[in-house]
């Protein structure tokens, strides 16, 4: 374990969203650390809470979603701020890289006028200084010919250009810790990696949680990777341990179902997240159930050096 004081602290998360059809419980106990300069990689399916668990750090979940728990930065409880105060948090402090979805830029202003404008609320810099800012930080993302690219408009740049984009206007603040929720989804295997490698040359020093539901991305990335099932963290650890030598089933799945390891998907699908199944979460589709996986809930248990899993297999 490090004795370094974590940059950010989730402790006993919940998360539930009330539909017409009962409460969807999306997070479930959730205790995570980002330790400083660490890329921790969030690794799971869809549907899984990664998402969720990003907006919830950065309080961007509706308003009548019921959380519990602690959110500490730096030692305060983000949950317990005022609006007022999470906004001077969000972007300065802790930035958010979205997936390139097509409509995470505006499409009717200059991408250089977007990313001034980001310049100008974080670090005060106005006019002439704004934009020549702007464009040194799309050149930091490699984009080519950036003061010219800087005065074009979002559908003038390729997917993987829209992406670095979106990297560059949350660099404008050069927060401490980086929130990037599957920046490489969708993107061709070339640009993916060419994103992958932007990532590792920006954050030196900086904390990033890296959601993906792409284990190679995580192998690349990540100093540590947490598995997340139904709202669950079910195993963390150092990228090494967690995708060398596996503990919890689900991960075993995970990896088993890589195209490279034989490409076996884990039979079955999610539970419900509204009616959950007793005991282990994963007990429908795990091979080594036994009678007290469906009674009984696992807790987190210590598997090795900084290496937990969720799983009574292993009590
Ligand atoms: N606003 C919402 N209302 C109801 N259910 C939601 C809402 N947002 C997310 N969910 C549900 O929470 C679960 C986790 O979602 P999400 O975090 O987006 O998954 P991931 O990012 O791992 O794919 C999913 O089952 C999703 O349908
Ligand atoms: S607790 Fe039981 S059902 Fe759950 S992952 Fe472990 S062996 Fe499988
Ligand atoms: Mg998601």
């Amino acid at each position: 374990m490090t004795t370094e004081e974590p940059l950010l602290e989730v402790r006993g998360l919940t998360v539930g969203f009330p539909t017409v059809d009962g409460l969807v419980k999306a997070a479930n106990t959730v205790d995570l650390e980002i330790r400083p300069g660490e890329t921790l990689a969030l690794l799971g399916e869809t549907g899984s809470g990664k998402t969720v668990l990003g907006m919830a750090i950065l309080r961007l979940l509706q308003p009548n979603t019921r959380i519990e728990g602690e959110i500490l930065y730096r030692g305060r409880n983000l949950l317990s701020l005022s609006e007022g105060e999470m906004q001077k948090i969000r972007g300065r402090e802790i930035a958010v890289v979205l997936q390139n979805t097509g409509t995470s830029l505006n499409p009717v202003l200059r991408v250089g006028d977007q990313i001034a404008e980001a310049v100008t609320l974080h670090r005060g810099l106005r006019g002439g200084d704004a934009e020549a800012a702007a464009v040194t930080l799309l050149d930091r993302v490699r984009i080519f010919d950036p003061a010219r690219m800087a005065r074009e408009y979002p559908h003038r740049f390729s997917g993987g250009m829209r992406e670095r984009a979106l990297i560059a206007l949350a660099l404008a603040c050069e927060p401490s810790f980086l929130i990037a929720d599957e920046p490489t989804r969708g993107l061709d295997a070339v640009t993916k990696r060419e994103i992958l490698d932007l990532f590792s040359e920006i954050n030196p020093g900086r904390s990033v949680l890296f959601i993906t539901h792409d284990i190679e991305a995580a192998a690349t990335l990540a100093v540590r990777v947490a598995v997340m099932y139904a709202g669950e963290i079910v195993e963390i650890g150092p990228v090494d341990a967690v995708l060398s030598s596996p503990v919890h089933p689900y991960t075993r799945g995970l990896l088993a179902s890589l195209p490279e390891r034989g490409m076996r998907p884990i039979p079955g699908s999610s539970p419900s997240l509204i009616t959950l199944p007793p005991g282990c979460r994963f007990s429908p589709r795990c091979t080594r159930a036994v009678g007290r996986c469906k009674k009984e809930h696992p807790e987190l248990v210590e598997v090795g050096p900084d290496h937990d899993a969720r799983c009574m297999y292993y009590d």
